[in-house]
């Protein structure tokens, strides 16, 4: 099936990229979400990205133009019943995904895939609560969206070889690099790199060192590109605790617990980046 319309369920840090890769390759897309500010953000957010590309002799001011006047913005899910693939990117809560993909399954027309940028959660669940199981696969992409070739493309055992196939060429026409991942909590990617960042808090929490200290260590000790708590910071440390405690219930396993310290910041409403302080003050 030719992708030629796109929904994107979630207009922050990674539905607006997702947004306007989609839009930039000629996608027709239509960026959602629960309030009209956080939509306006959303958009706000990409004409910012593409400016910077212009200025930068990336992209042209006309690439810049078309892209923005392929995105279009909604607050009703209805209006994407008519799109070919609608890619979920809303906040990491698993029965908050699963009633949007109830309803989903009831808006969308029968050939629309259902595809989740969950970081952690099987798509197996989502594709249970979808009623239509063989078109639900996991699009898993890195954040910066426009700037990380890597999207983890996840098949439930229910996804038909339509939709995985879709979805895959989907991912290869973005000009990303996709990945076949089986569905397991938290995938490749976050499996090996939260317990990574979890560790990190614990070294913080128990005194091991002060966070510049620890991300100066992973940098020039091991090559990293980015500290792990900058990453955290980056990445939301809701949605890190949101991962932990993912990987934590479904793989049963203490080695997954999420570290006191990061449940204390998000109690707190310190989340990284996007609300001006985690880790580090921004
Ligand atoms: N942040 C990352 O680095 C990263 C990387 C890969 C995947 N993800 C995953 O992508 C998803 C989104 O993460 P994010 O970092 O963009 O979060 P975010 O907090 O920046 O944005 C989430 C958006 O979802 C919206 N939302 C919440 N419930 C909604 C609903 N029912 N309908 C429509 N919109 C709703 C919120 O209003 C918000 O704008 C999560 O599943 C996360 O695990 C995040």
């Amino acid at each position: 099936m030719e992708i030629k319309r796109v929904g994107v369920i979630g207009a922050g840090q990674m539905g607006a990229g997702i947004a306007q890769v989609c839009a930039s390759i000629g996608k027709v897309v239509t960026l959602c979400d629960i309030k009209q500010d956080f939509v306006d953000n959303g958009l706000a957010s990409i004409s910012k990205n593409l400016q910077r590309s212009v200025s930068k002799d990336r992209i042209s001011q006309k690439q810049m133009d078309d892209t923005l006047a392929n995105v279009s913005t909604s607050l009703d899910n209805k209006e994407l019943s008519n799109c070919d693939i609608i890619i979920e990117a809303i906040i990491e809560d698993v029965e908050i995904k699963k009633n949007l993909f109830s309803s989903l399954g009831d808006i969308c027309k029968e050939r629309t895939i259902l595809a989740s940028n969950t970081s952690s959660i099987p798509i197996g669940i989502l594709a249970d609560a979808s009623g239509r199981e063989d078109k639900v696969v996991g699009m898993h992409f890195m954040n910066p969206v426009p700037i990380m070739k890597l999207v983890e493309v996840i098949r439930a055992k229910s996804t038909s070889d339509d939709t995985f196939d879709t979805t895959f060429k989907l991912a290869e026409d973005l000009n990303k690099v996709p990945v076949l991942v089986n569905d397991f909590p938290g995938f490749v990617s976050n499996r090996i790199l939260l317990p990574m960042l979890n560790e990190a808090m614990f070294c913080v929490m128990e005194g091991v060192a002060e966070p510049e200290a620890i991300d100066t260590v992973m940098k020039l000790g091991m090559g990293h590109p980015m500290g792990p708590l900058t990453l955290a910071d980056f990445i939301g440390l809701d949605t890190c605790l949101a991962i932990m405690k993912v990987l934590h219930n479904d793989m049963n396993d203490d080695k997954y617990r999420p570290c006191p310290l990061l449940e204390e910041m998000v109690s707190k409403g310190k989340f990284g980046r996007k609300s001006g302080e985690g880790f580090y003050k921004y």
